[in-house]
């Protein structure tokens, strides 16, 4: 099993709580990403309340892994870090993957739901978790032991290769 080329999405989810010593894997995973400057502008929300979670499930109509999901992990930016918040979604979507990649080395499966730039989704997500104004809601990633068949897509294809 490779943690990158055998990760794919997962949407359904076992009814098991992760341990603390799995979501800080996960979260130290997050942490270990490559940042614009080495800002590491990111601030993790982990949700484990299952209430939490399905009020966090109607920020956007594409949100349905949260229904069975143990653990939702809000990926948000800080501004007080990076108020231009430049380059915050690539440093942001960097921890984010490793995170994916992360739960697929440790057995478990995710799937991100996105929600920046989306305005409504964003006020949703404001509205529902309360956040600060200085962090910047940016997309969720749902978390937990699959509950379905993984689907490995092969996505090579050479005519995105472009060699000079
Ligand atoms: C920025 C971003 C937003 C996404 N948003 C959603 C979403 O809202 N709901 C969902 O079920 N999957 C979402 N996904 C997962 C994609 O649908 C999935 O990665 C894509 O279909 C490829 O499948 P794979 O992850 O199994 O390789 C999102 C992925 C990314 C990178």
């Amino acid at each position: 099993m490779d943690p990158i080329l055998d990760r794919c999405s997962i949407r359904h989810f076992k009814d098991r709580k992760l341990t603390e010593e799995e979501i800080q894997a996960l979260l130290r995973a997050g942490f270990s990403a490559p940042s614009a400057r080495n800002l590491q502008p990111w601030v993790f929300v982990v949700i484990e309340d299952p209430i939490k979670i399905q009020n966090l499930r109607s920020f956007s109509p594409y949100a349905g892994p949260l229904e069975s999901a143990p653990l939702a992990i809000l990926v948000c930016a800080d501004q007080h870090v990076n108020p231009s918040l430049d380059y915050c979604q690539q440093d942001c979507a960097a921890a984010t993957e490793n995170i994916l990649i992360q739960a697929k080395a440790m057995g478990l499966g995710s799937c991100w739901l996105g929600g920046y730039p989306n305005p409504e989704r964003i006020d949703k997500i404001r509205e529902w978790v309360g956040l600060p104004e200085w962090l910047m809601p940016l997309w969720v990633i749902a978390i937990g032991q699959p509950d379905e068949k993984e689907i490995i897509k092969n996505k090579w294809n050479d005519q995105k290769i472009i060699r000079l």
